[in-house]
């Protein structure tokens, strides 16, 4: 795959003797040369001039080990897939901090077949690297569920994520480990790859899924991918200032009493570690957000998509209170978000701030006929969070925003976007553990966690 850096090289030779054999020799001999740097990874700073394929020419790729340069020539890869096409980027897209639906206008991904439509919309990848692993918190009278990949947590890393895509049929539709293996050992990058995970790798199909696993993840944990530089950063970190109506926006956001969203969406705005300040606790919790009736398995009146409870796990403890709960997401980057919600139901940030606040008060604006929770079954209605601001009305009782509160909102939550300034990744300290206290209102189990089977706690179900 050829980049825009190195098409530029091209350009610029042509320029300086258009036309001539001289040109033409030189320029083939140019690319040659930088094709080979690619192909031996021969000093990161070549491979970067080089662009080397599948990123669009990254002017930070001297910065990434060779491990993170392979992820990244993976991530870009269309030719993995089945048919050849998508790659994870065509799903999470750089332009929209590594988010967006491959071109689907429903709320849910788009498959590499063109046809299939996933059962949910893609979330960002930047500041996943931050969820802890799975688990079950104890909380005395009951347990929280906390952090791991997906929106249902079932993958326990980055690692293990990396590793589905590929062979979901509604995303990457590859065939089988033995058939990806195959793939990238034909791509231009195999000898990078050889070099990082030794000369036999390809060999050995369960030791080269690893590998790629293990590179996806070390690229995905780049800067990159959290690179802290937005506007709320440049405030915590005392070089640069909110407007007024930001300013009211950020304030209302962390007031329990208004918008409340700091209850699960955390952030310190006092903290110059911006690692504190990631807007998720990792917990789950569930909204009850409309039905999204243009995803293709919801024509199925009695198909629901129970998040913690399934389709895609088994509910940790078996506990049907955990029933219709997704992962608290990131807002960080939450305005290049093309849809919103684990269903996408929403393609505006206004509205979904707008649902916060009028969801119990004006029930009618969001659920057809004025019944809530319209995508849910009866019985898991109760398991939605109806006790916690701004959610706690009543119908026809003042909502916690009004208009100008909700605009406020939404042009604090515009400064959450990464690309204001420089990054400020150098301050951010790991967190002790994330999540560590969950609030006490998150979705949880009924079970101790002393009664609980210890396989439940992994979180790998599929
Ligand atoms: C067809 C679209 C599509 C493709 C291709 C795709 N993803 Fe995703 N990705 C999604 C969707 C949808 C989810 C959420 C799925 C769920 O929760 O069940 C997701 C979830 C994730 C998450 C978890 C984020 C979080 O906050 O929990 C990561 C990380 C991720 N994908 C990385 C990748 C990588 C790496 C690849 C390539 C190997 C890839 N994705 C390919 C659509 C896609
Ligand atoms: C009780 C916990 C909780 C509170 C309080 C809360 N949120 Fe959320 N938020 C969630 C969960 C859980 C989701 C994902 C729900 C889903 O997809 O079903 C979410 C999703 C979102 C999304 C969609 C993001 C995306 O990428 O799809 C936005 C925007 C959002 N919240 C903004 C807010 C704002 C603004 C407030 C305050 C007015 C707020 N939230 C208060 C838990 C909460």
């Amino acid at each position: 795959m050829v980049t825009r850096y190195y098409e530029s090289f091209s350009f610029v030779f042509l320029y300086i003797m258009p036309d001539s054999p001289a040109s033409k020799t030189l320029l083939a001999h140019t690319q040659h040369l930088l094709r080979r740097a690619c192909l031996l990874g021969v000093g990161l700073a070549a491979a970067a001039l080089a662009g080397c394929g599948g990123g669009g020419g990254d002017p930070d790729e001297a910065a990434l080990s060779r491990r993170e340069l392979l992820g990244k020539r993976l991530f870009f890869d269309t030719a993995l897939s089945t048919p050849p096409g998508q790659s994870c980027a065509s799903c999470h897209d750089a332009a929209r901090a590594f988010s967006g639906n491959n071109g689907s206008a429903a709320g849910v991904a788009l498959g590499a077949d063109g046809l299939s439509l996933g059962l949910r919309n893609t979330p960002t990848a930047m500041y996943a690297r931050f969820a802890p692993a799975f688990s079950m918190v104890d909380e005395g009278e009951g347990s929280i569920p906390v952090g791991g990949q997906f929106l249902d947590g079932r993958a326990g890393s980055l690692e293990d994520q990396a590793g589905q895509p590929f062979f979901a049929p509604d995303e990457m539709n590859v065939a089988s480990p033995a058939v990806l293996v195959g793939r990238v050992a034909a791509a231009e990058y195999a000898e990078l790859f050889r070099q990082e995970w030794g000369e036999r790798i390809f060999e050995d199909t369960a030791a080269a899924m690893e590998a790629i696993k293990g590179s996806l993840a070390a690229f995905e944990r780049t800067e990159r991918f959290a690179p802290f530089s937005s506007k709320f950063d440049h405030v915590a970190a005392a070089s640069a200032a909110f407007t007024a109506q930001e300013q009211r926006g950020l304030e209302l956001f962390m007031d329990a009493g208004k918008g409340n969203c700091a209850a699960c969406h955390i952030a310190d705005p006092a903290s110059r570690n911006p690692a504190a300040s990631l807007f998720t606790d990792f917990t789950y919790d569930n909204l009850g957000v409309p039905r999204n009736w243009r995803i293709p398995a919801n024509n199925d009146p009695a198909f629901f998509d129970l998040g913690l409870c399934g389709p895609k796990r088994a509910a940790p403890d078996g506990d049907p209170a955990l029933c219709g709960a997704f992962k608290v997401p990131t807002l960080r980057n939450v305005e290049r978000r093309q849809a919103l919600m684990h269903n996408g139901f929403f393609n505006d940030l206004r509205e979904t701030v707008a649902f916060y606040a009028t969801r119990d008060t004006d029930p009618a604006r969001w659920y057809p006929g004025g019944v809530p929770f319209n995508d849910l079954p009866a019985e898991f209605a109760a398991n939605v969070n109806r006790t916690e601001a701004p959610y706690d009305r009543q119908p026809g009782e003042a909502p916690r925003l009004d208009d100008a509160e909700i605009d406020a909102i939404v042009a604090f939550l515009r400064t959450l976007t990464d690309g204001y300034g420089p990054s400020l990744a150098g301050n951010a300290e790991p967190m002790a553990a994330a999540g560590a206290a969950p609030r006490k209102n998150a979705a949880r189990s009924r079970t101790p966690a002393a009664t609980r089977p210890a396989a439940n706690a992994a979180g790998t179900g599929k």
